[in-house]
């Protein structure tokens, strides 16, 4: 049976992908973000898994304002790095589990969870800067990667609940596919920050901080979080951590297993106009 045996958490800013592609990564300025992933590159190859679930947001740029899914499976066989106005990031490209990806599908969609169904989508920053961040610049990323888009971009948004619960479904389907994989769920954006508006540039560490507490310790009771309080006190783009609670929501402890091991905390700010949040948290064998 396929297995989740981790999950990973952080923070995606563009200019992080660009500090990489420039060659600027040994600028002090990046140094002090990449530092916060040295451990979780060695852990990667250490832990190396068969597939990774990853969640993210795309940034109107597979999707556009025109057609918003709330939940969008990518189940292609490969994902093409988007053009975001600079041209591609020269990434690999990024190779998708077809077979996983529907099985999961079938499954969530049959446990009263809606998604869209996507057989081609070009992945954006959201997507490509973690794997970045937690592979290096490797020639080809390590496994296949199943992206998963949920729309925080424009309200309304998914309820921490929803996304909680979501989780498990994911859970459920995974632990259902019949062949030994590793699957390790990634839950992306955040933490603190605002593009826009008179707020813009909010950081909120005293928050941030709280939030990965919580996050490890009692994700149920985080999830009950309203999203007046991610705008409020992590400004209007903090919304993106909703999608953590996805990922936390399909660890073993929340299903009725065993706490999970906390591998990896880091927390850094600035980069860009973002608060960058880490965690790798990995299930008990
Ligand atoms: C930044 C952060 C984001 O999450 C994003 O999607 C775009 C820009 C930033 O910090 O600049
Ligand atoms: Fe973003």
């Amino acid at each position: 049976m396929a297995k989740i045996t981790a999950s990973v958490y952080t923070s995606h800013v563009p200019a992080i992908g660009a500090a990489l592609d420039l060659g600027k990564s040994d600028e002090p300025y990046w140094q002090a973000v990449f530092k916060g992933y040295e451990f979780s590159k060695q852990w990667m190859k250490d832990n190396r898994p068969d597939v990774v679930f990853l969640v993210y947001n795309d940034h109107a740029t597979a999707f556009s304002l025109e057609m918003i899914p709330t939940f969008a499976i990518g189940t292609a066989a490969q994902f093409t790095p988007a053009d975001e106005g600079w041209g591609p990031r020269p990434v690999p490209l990024v190779i998708g589990h077809p077979e996983l990806a529907a099985h999961i599908a079938q499954s969530v969609i049959q446990d009263d969870f809606d998604l869209t169904i996507v057989n081609k989508m070009d992945v954006d920053h959201g997507l490509t800067v973690p794997l970045s961040l937690m592979c290096g610049q490797p020639d080809e990323w390590p496994c296949p990667v199943i992206p998963f888009a949920v729309n925080v971009v424009q309200y309304p948004v998914p309820s921490g609940r929803r996304c909680f619960n979501l989780g498990k479904a994911i859970r459920r389907a995974v632990e259902s596919y019949d062949e030994d994989l590793n699957v390790h769920i990634w839950g992306t954006g955040g933490m603190s920050h605002q593009l826009q508006g008179p707020r813009a540039g909010l950081i909120n560490r005293e928050f941030d901080n709280a939030f990965l507490d919580r996050l490890i310790a009692d994700p149920a009771e985080l999830s009950t979080m309203p999203h007046i309080d991610y705008v409020r006190e992590a400004g209007s783009e903090g919304i993106e951590l909703v999608m953590w609670l996805i990922a936390r929501g399909a660890m073993a402890d929340v299903n009725g297993g065993k706490a999970p091991a906390v591998k990896h905390r880091f927390y850094h700010v600035p980069a860009s106009n973002t608060a960058v949040g880490h965690l790798i948290l990995e299930n008990a064998r």
